[in-house]
């Protein structure tokens, strides 16, 4: 297991973006919209670290409501594994808490699964099948 990308929730992509890359010097490196979830994102690297810049679509989608229950800010940790399927079966068989029965299409054309945070202490954790 890697570490992959830091996801952080925001109100406005393009005003996002533009901070990163004021204070971070971020590149861009991929932009996409993902309907399905009512999500707009950006990968941004910073150095080597990438951040994953999500914004809402709409006013009912899952990450609006996050950010009208949280505000803006960290959203998930993402770790790249080999098979997702298999890491998703090793960590409920662990004791820890899915947030999805199965693995399902993200960002990047990934097949992603996502942990409760209260199995990470408070953090939402997202299991990315490595490209
Ligand atoms: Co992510």
């Amino acid at each position: 297991m890697r570490f992959d990308h830091v996801g952080i929730a925001v109100r406005n992509l393009d005003d996002a973006v533009r901070t990163y890359a004021t204070i971070f010097a971020a590149q861009v490196v991929h932009r996409e919209d993902l309907p399905q979830e009512s999500v707009r994102l950006a990968f941004v690297d910073t150095g080597g670290v990438l951040l994953e810049l999500l914004a809402p679509v709409g006013e009912t989608g899952a990450l609006a409501r996050f950010l009208g229950s949280h505000g803006e800010g960290l959203h998930h940790l993402a770790f790249a594994v080999d098979d997702v399927t298999n890491a998703l079966r090793e960590a409920v068989a662990a004791g820890q808490r899915a947030v999805d029965d199965a693995p399902r299409r993200g960002s990047r054309g990934r097949l992603v699964a996502f942990l409760h945070p209260e199995s990470a202490h408070g953090v939402l954790i997202e299991l990315v099948q490595s490209a």
